[in-house]
Protein backbone atom coordinates (compact mmCIF):
# COMPACT_ATOMS: atom_id res chain seq x y z
CA UNK A 1 0.00 0.00 0.00
CA UNK A 2 1.49 3.49 -1.12
CA UNK A 3 0.42 6.58 0.71
CA UNK A 4 -0.92 9.00 -1.71
CA UNK A 5 -1.41 12.94 -0.16
CA UNK A 6 -3.52 15.01 -2.01
CA UNK A 7 -4.35 18.86 -1.49
CA UNK A 8 -7.31 20.38 -2.00
CA UNK A 9 -7.96 23.25 -4.46
CA UNK A 10 -8.09 25.61 -1.25
CA UNK A 11 -5.05 26.61 0.58
CA UNK A 12 -5.75 24.23 3.30
CA UNK A 13 -6.39 20.53 3.54
CA UNK A 14 -5.41 17.47 1.95
CA UNK A 15 -6.65 13.62 1.25
CA UNK A 16 -4.45 10.89 2.55
CA UNK A 17 -5.16 7.59 0.67
CA UNK A 18 -3.82 4.14 1.17
CA UNK A 19 -2.84 4.29 4.69
CA UNK A 20 -4.50 2.23 8.07
CA UNK A 21 -4.42 4.75 10.54
CA UNK A 22 -4.11 1.63 12.92
CA UNK A 23 -0.92 0.22 11.42
CA UNK A 24 1.13 3.17 10.51
CA UNK A 25 5.01 3.10 9.89
CA UNK A 26 7.35 5.59 11.43
CA UNK A 27 8.02 6.63 7.70
CA UNK A 28 4.19 7.15 6.73
CA UNK A 29 3.79 8.70 10.17
CA UNK A 30 6.81 11.67 9.51
CA UNK A 31 4.60 12.28 6.33
CA UNK A 32 1.41 12.76 7.35
CA UNK A 33 2.82 15.07 10.42
CA UNK A 34 4.63 16.93 8.05
CA UNK A 35 1.30 17.61 5.83
CA UNK A 36 -0.22 18.46 8.85
CA UNK A 37 1.65 20.94 9.44
CA UNK A 38 1.70 22.37 6.01
CA UNK A 39 -2.41 21.75 4.97
CA UNK A 40 -3.88 22.49 8.90
CA UNK A 41 -6.40 19.84 7.94
CA UNK A 42 -6.33 16.12 6.40
CA UNK A 43 -8.91 14.05 5.88
CA UNK A 44 -8.36 10.03 5.66
CA UNK A 45 -11.40 8.05 3.61
CA UNK A 46 -12.54 4.77 4.96
CA UNK A 47 -10.82 4.22 8.51
CA UNK A 48 -14.06 2.99 10.15
CA UNK A 49 -11.82 3.48 13.57
CA UNK A 50 -13.18 2.35 16.98
CA UNK A 51 -13.52 4.86 19.67
CA UNK A 52 -10.20 3.60 20.77
CA UNK A 53 -8.85 3.70 17.67
CA UNK A 54 -9.01 7.48 17.14
CA UNK A 55 -8.19 7.93 20.43
CA UNK A 56 -4.90 6.50 19.66
CA UNK A 57 -4.18 8.16 16.75
CA UNK A 58 -4.91 11.20 18.48
CA UNK A 59 -2.33 10.79 20.78
CA UNK A 60 0.44 10.83 18.43
CA UNK A 61 -0.38 14.59 17.93
CA UNK A 62 0.08 15.01 21.89
CA UNK A 63 -2.10 14.58 25.44
CA UNK A 64 -5.77 14.10 24.89
CA UNK A 65 -8.21 17.13 26.44
CA UNK A 66 -10.87 15.36 28.64
CA UNK A 67 -14.09 16.93 27.96
CA UNK A 68 -16.75 15.23 29.56
CA UNK A 69 -16.78 11.78 31.97
CA UNK A 70 -13.09 11.09 31.81
CA UNK A 71 -13.92 10.10 27.86
CA UNK A 72 -11.21 10.62 25.76
CA UNK A 73 -13.61 10.18 22.56
CA UNK A 74 -16.91 11.97 22.92
CA UNK A 75 -19.95 11.34 20.92
CA UNK A 76 -21.09 14.45 18.92
CA UNK A 77 -23.99 13.42 18.35
CA UNK A 78 -28.42 14.68 18.26
CA UNK A 79 -29.34 10.90 19.44
CA UNK A 80 -29.06 9.96 23.26
CA UNK A 81 -27.01 7.32 21.95
CA UNK A 82 -26.11 6.13 18.59
CA UNK A 83 -29.76 4.56 17.79
CA UNK A 84 -31.26 6.71 20.97
CA UNK A 85 -34.40 9.22 20.51
CA UNK A 86 -33.23 12.52 19.52
CA UNK A 87 -32.49 14.78 21.98
CA UNK A 88 -34.84 17.68 23.29
CA UNK A 89 -34.38 20.97 21.00
CA UNK A 90 -33.69 23.08 24.13
CA UNK A 91 -31.39 20.17 25.75
CA UNK A 92 -27.45 21.36 26.62
CA UNK A 93 -26.10 18.95 24.23
CA UNK A 94 -28.49 19.93 21.30
CA UNK A 95 -27.24 23.91 21.70
CA UNK A 96 -24.16 22.74 22.04
CA UNK A 97 -23.90 20.88 18.65
CA UNK A 98 -26.13 24.16 17.02
CA UNK A 99 -22.77 26.14 18.24
CA UNK A 100 -20.80 24.08 16.54
CA UNK A 101 -22.92 25.80 13.36
CA UNK A 102 -21.16 28.76 13.68
CA UNK A 103 -17.04 29.10 13.22
CA UNK A 104 -15.01 28.34 15.97
CA UNK A 105 -11.94 27.03 16.84
CA UNK A 106 -12.06 24.34 19.33
CA UNK A 107 -10.94 25.66 23.53
CA UNK A 108 -10.29 28.81 22.86
CA UNK A 109 -12.85 29.65 25.66
CA UNK A 110 -10.18 27.95 28.01
CA UNK A 111 -7.35 28.52 29.49
CA UNK A 112 -5.41 26.22 27.39
CA UNK A 113 -6.77 26.35 23.86
CA UNK A 114 -6.52 23.34 22.13
CA UNK A 115 -3.75 21.88 19.28
CA UNK A 116 -5.72 19.31 17.28
CA UNK A 117 -9.16 17.82 16.72
CA UNK A 118 -9.60 14.16 15.15
CA UNK A 119 -13.20 14.01 14.13
CA UNK A 120 -14.70 10.83 12.62
CA UNK A 121 -18.18 10.43 10.93
CA UNK A 122 -20.50 7.27 12.02
CA UNK A 123 -24.43 8.30 11.27
CA UNK A 124 -24.81 11.01 8.33
CA UNK A 125 -28.29 12.33 7.57
CA UNK A 126 -28.84 12.75 3.36
CA UNK A 127 -28.41 16.04 3.25
CA UNK A 128 -26.08 18.58 4.79
CA UNK A 129 -24.34 17.62 7.99
CA UNK A 130 -21.10 18.59 6.09
CA UNK A 131 -17.78 20.00 8.10
CA UNK A 132 -15.82 23.05 6.77
CA UNK A 133 -12.67 24.46 8.06
CA UNK A 134 -11.35 27.70 6.80
CA UNK A 135 -7.44 28.55 6.60
CA UNK A 136 -6.68 31.46 9.16
CA UNK A 137 -2.61 31.41 7.70
CA UNK A 138 -4.03 32.47 4.57
CA UNK A 139 -6.54 34.91 6.06
CA UNK A 140 -3.80 36.27 7.60
CA UNK A 141 -1.63 36.98 4.63
CA UNK A 142 -4.72 38.20 2.77
CA UNK A 143 -5.27 41.63 5.06
CA UNK A 144 -5.31 44.73 3.50
CA UNK A 145 -2.90 47.07 5.89
CA UNK A 146 -5.54 48.56 7.85
CA UNK A 147 -7.04 45.22 8.85
CA UNK A 148 -3.36 44.07 9.52
CA UNK A 149 -2.93 47.52 11.88
CA UNK A 150 -6.13 46.63 13.98
CA UNK A 151 -5.72 42.83 14.43
CA UNK A 152 -1.45 43.23 15.07
CA UNK A 153 -2.37 45.66 18.17
CA UNK A 154 -5.65 43.88 19.65
CA UNK A 155 -6.29 40.77 22.06
CA UNK A 156 -9.97 39.43 22.77
CA UNK A 157 -11.49 37.86 25.03
CA UNK A 158 -12.86 34.21 24.15
CA UNK A 159 -16.10 33.04 26.28
CA UNK A 160 -18.27 30.00 25.36
CA UNK A 161 -21.21 31.95 27.90
CA UNK A 162 -20.78 34.98 25.38
CA UNK A 163 -21.06 32.84 21.90
CA UNK A 164 -23.81 30.23 23.36
CA UNK A 165 -25.52 33.11 24.55
CA UNK A 166 -25.81 34.84 20.66
CA UNK A 167 -27.61 31.62 19.76
CA UNK A 168 -30.01 32.03 22.45
CA UNK A 169 -28.59 30.07 25.39
CA UNK A 170 -28.09 30.79 28.36
CA UNK A 171 -25.07 28.34 29.94
CA UNK A 172 -25.88 28.09 33.36
CA UNK A 173 -22.67 27.84 35.76
CA UNK A 174 -21.86 24.51 36.89
CA UNK A 175 -23.25 22.38 33.56
CA UNK A 176 -21.62 19.21 31.95
CA UNK A 177 -18.63 19.73 30.07
CA UNK A 178 -16.59 21.34 32.49
CA UNK A 179 -16.90 24.76 30.43
CA UNK A 180 -14.52 27.50 32.71
CA UNK A 181 -16.07 29.79 34.61
CA UNK A 182 -12.90 32.27 35.69
CA UNK A 183 -12.15 35.36 33.98
CA UNK A 184 -12.63 34.22 30.18
CA UNK A 185 -8.93 33.65 28.44
CA UNK A 186 -7.81 37.15 26.89
CA UNK A 187 -5.46 36.11 23.32
CA UNK A 188 -3.87 37.44 20.57
CA UNK A 189 -6.13 37.92 17.57
CA UNK A 190 -2.72 37.29 15.41
CA UNK A 191 -1.19 34.03 17.15
CA UNK A 192 1.92 32.72 16.17
CA UNK A 193 2.05 29.21 15.16
CA UNK A 194 4.73 26.93 17.90
CA UNK A 195 5.52 24.83 14.88
CA UNK A 196 5.81 26.73 11.39
CA UNK A 197 6.01 30.22 12.55
CA UNK A 198 3.76 31.56 10.57
CA UNK A 199 1.27 34.06 11.95
CA UNK A 200 -2.72 33.07 11.59
CA UNK A 201 -6.12 35.33 12.68
CA UNK A 202 -7.07 33.45 15.59
CA UNK A 203 -10.66 34.46 16.26
CA UNK A 204 -14.16 32.73 15.77
CA UNK A 205 -17.44 33.15 17.50
CA UNK A 206 -16.02 32.73 21.49
CA UNK A 207 -13.91 35.91 20.82
CA UNK A 208 -15.63 38.80 22.34
CA UNK A 209 -14.35 41.97 24.12
CA UNK A 210 -11.51 43.68 22.24
CA UNK A 211 -10.08 45.55 25.56
CA UNK A 212 -10.60 49.15 25.09
CA UNK A 213 -13.43 49.07 22.94
CA UNK A 214 -17.27 48.63 23.45
CA UNK A 215 -18.97 45.08 23.55
CA UNK A 216 -20.51 46.46 20.38
CA UNK A 217 -18.22 48.18 18.81
CA UNK A 218 -16.33 44.42 19.30
CA UNK A 219 -18.89 41.95 18.19
CA UNK A 220 -19.30 44.49 14.83
CA UNK A 221 -15.47 44.60 14.38
CA UNK A 222 -14.85 40.49 14.93
CA UNK A 223 -17.72 39.68 12.78
CA UNK A 224 -16.49 41.71 9.87
CA UNK A 225 -12.75 40.03 10.50
CA UNK A 226 -14.66 36.63 10.54
CA UNK A 227 -16.69 37.05 7.36
CA UNK A 228 -13.55 38.42 5.22
CA UNK A 229 -11.76 35.65 6.97
CA UNK A 230 -14.10 32.66 5.80
CA UNK A 231 -14.10 32.79 2.03
CA UNK A 232 -13.13 31.24 -0.75
CA UNK A 233 -9.93 30.33 -1.48
CA UNK A 234 -9.67 29.89 2.17
CA UNK A 235 -12.14 27.29 2.97
CA UNK A 236 -12.88 23.85 2.21
CA UNK A 237 -15.74 21.46 2.99
CA UNK A 238 -15.80 17.42 3.45
CA UNK A 239 -18.72 15.54 2.50
CA UNK A 240 -18.45 12.81 5.03
CA UNK A 241 -19.37 9.25 4.33
CA UNK A 242 -19.17 7.18 7.83
CA UNK A 243 -15.78 5.38 8.60
CA UNK A 244 -13.73 8.83 7.48
CA UNK A 245 -11.67 10.50 9.79
CA UNK A 246 -10.48 14.21 9.64
CA UNK A 247 -7.30 15.54 11.69
CA UNK A 248 -7.56 19.41 11.60
CA UNK A 249 -4.78 22.33 13.81
CA UNK A 250 -6.95 24.75 15.82
CA UNK A 251 -4.32 26.67 16.39
CA UNK A 252 -4.64 28.02 12.68
CA UNK A 253 -8.02 26.61 11.01
CA UNK A 254 -11.43 27.35 12.05
CA UNK A 255 -14.56 25.17 11.63
CA UNK A 256 -18.35 24.46 11.82
CA UNK A 257 -20.80 21.94 11.06
CA UNK A 258 -22.83 22.77 8.31
CA UNK A 259 -26.69 22.65 8.96
CA UNK A 260 -28.61 19.57 8.28
CA UNK A 261 -32.20 18.61 9.70
CA UNK A 262 -31.93 17.65 13.53
CA UNK A 263 -34.76 14.73 12.38
CA UNK A 264 -32.51 13.18 11.10
CA UNK A 265 -29.17 11.33 13.03
CA UNK A 266 -25.90 12.65 12.86
CA UNK A 267 -23.59 10.75 15.29
CA UNK A 268 -19.83 11.81 15.08
CA UNK A 269 -17.01 10.62 17.33
CA UNK A 270 -14.12 14.00 18.75
CA UNK A 271 -11.49 13.12 20.42
CA UNK A 272 -9.22 16.57 21.03
CA UNK A 273 -6.02 17.20 21.31
CA UNK A 274 -4.72 19.40 24.35
CA UNK A 275 -2.78 22.44 23.51
CA UNK A 276 0.83 23.24 24.70
CA UNK A 277 1.06 26.16 27.73
CA UNK A 278 3.79 27.27 26.24
CA UNK A 279 2.11 28.29 23.20
CA UNK A 280 -1.64 28.26 23.97
CA UNK A 281 -1.85 29.27 27.25
CA UNK A 282 -4.18 32.47 27.53
CA UNK A 283 -1.93 35.61 28.45
CA UNK A 284 -3.98 35.83 31.71
CA UNK A 285 -3.58 32.80 32.31
CA UNK A 286 -2.31 31.75 35.89
CA UNK A 287 1.08 31.03 35.31
C1 LIG B 1 -16.25 19.55 16.80
C2 LIG B 1 -17.06 20.26 15.81
C3 LIG B 1 -18.24 19.96 13.75
C4 LIG B 1 -19.07 18.90 13.10
O1 LIG B 1 -16.37 18.31 16.86
O2 LIG B 1 -15.45 20.22 17.50
O3 LIG B 1 -17.07 21.46 15.80
O4 LIG B 1 -19.17 18.95 11.86
N1 LIG B 1 -17.72 19.48 14.95
O5 LIG B 1 -19.64 18.08 13.81
MN1 LIG C 1 -15.47 22.21 17.25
Amino acid sequence: MTMSIEPTTATLGATVRGVDLQALNETDWAAILAAFHRHALLIFPGQGLSAAAQAEFARRFGDIEVLVQNLDTIPISNRGGLDGAPLADDSFHMQLLRGNEGWHTDSSYMPIAAKASVLSAQVLPATGGETEWADMRAAYDALDAERRAFVDGHRAYHNYFYSQARIGHAVQAGQAYGFYEGEPPLRELVKIHPVTGRPSLFIGRHACDLPGMSAAESERLLDELMAFACQPPRVHAHAWTPGDVAVWDNRCLLHRARPYDHRHARAMLHTRVRGDAASEAALNAAA
